[in-house]
């Protein structure tokens, strides 16, 4: 099959790769360039485990065409909080919002796109917006406490 040459901006930095038609943006971001904080959940558009920004637009890796993104701006959880931790996982640390882990990135990014969206939702906004990322551990309640405190704690 035919590779095709892409460029993409991943967590700030210019990436060259070339890609077939039909390989998953997923793939490319763990294998290709090594970012395994993104997670292979169920491959299938149900889980949000997979999910990652593009043009700061939560989107789920597993249903995207690397070739799609071609020249466009992805954000993993890698790049976010520099050389610290990101608020948002300092306040999903606080509040015991991590257990296994596997969810986390996936909600994290997501969290950042509703906060820039709307720095002041309610639960109910909350629960709304992180409905398609699954957590098979904590029942949501210290998810959406920590997302609702750090929106108070200029997240
Ligand atoms: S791995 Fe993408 S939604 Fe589950
Ligand atoms: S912390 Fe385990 S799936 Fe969410």
């Amino acid at each position: 099959m035919k590779e095709h040459l892409i460029e993409l901006t991943v967590n700030g930095k210019g990436r060259r790769l070339r890609v077939k038609p039909n390989e998953l943006l997923l793939n490319v971001l763990r294998n290709d360039l090594n970012l395994t904080g993104t997670k292979y959940g169920c491959g299938i558009g149900e889980c949000g485990a997979c999910t990652v920004l593009i043009e700061g637009r939560p989107m789920l890796s597993c249903l995207t065409l690397a070739v799609s993104v071609d020249g466009q701006n992805i954000t993993t959880i890698e790049g976010i909080g520099g050389t610290k931790l990101d608020p948002i996982q300092e306040s999903f640390l606080e509040h015991g919002a991590v257990q296994c882990g596997f969810c986390t990135p996936g909600m994290i990014l997501t969290t950042k796109a509703l906060l820039e969206e709307n720095p002041s939702p309610t639960e109910d906004e909350i629960r709304e917006y992180i409905r398609g990322n699954i957590c098979r551990c904590t029942g949501y309640t210290s998810i959406v406490k920590a997302i609702a405190e750090c929106n108070r704690e200029k997240c």
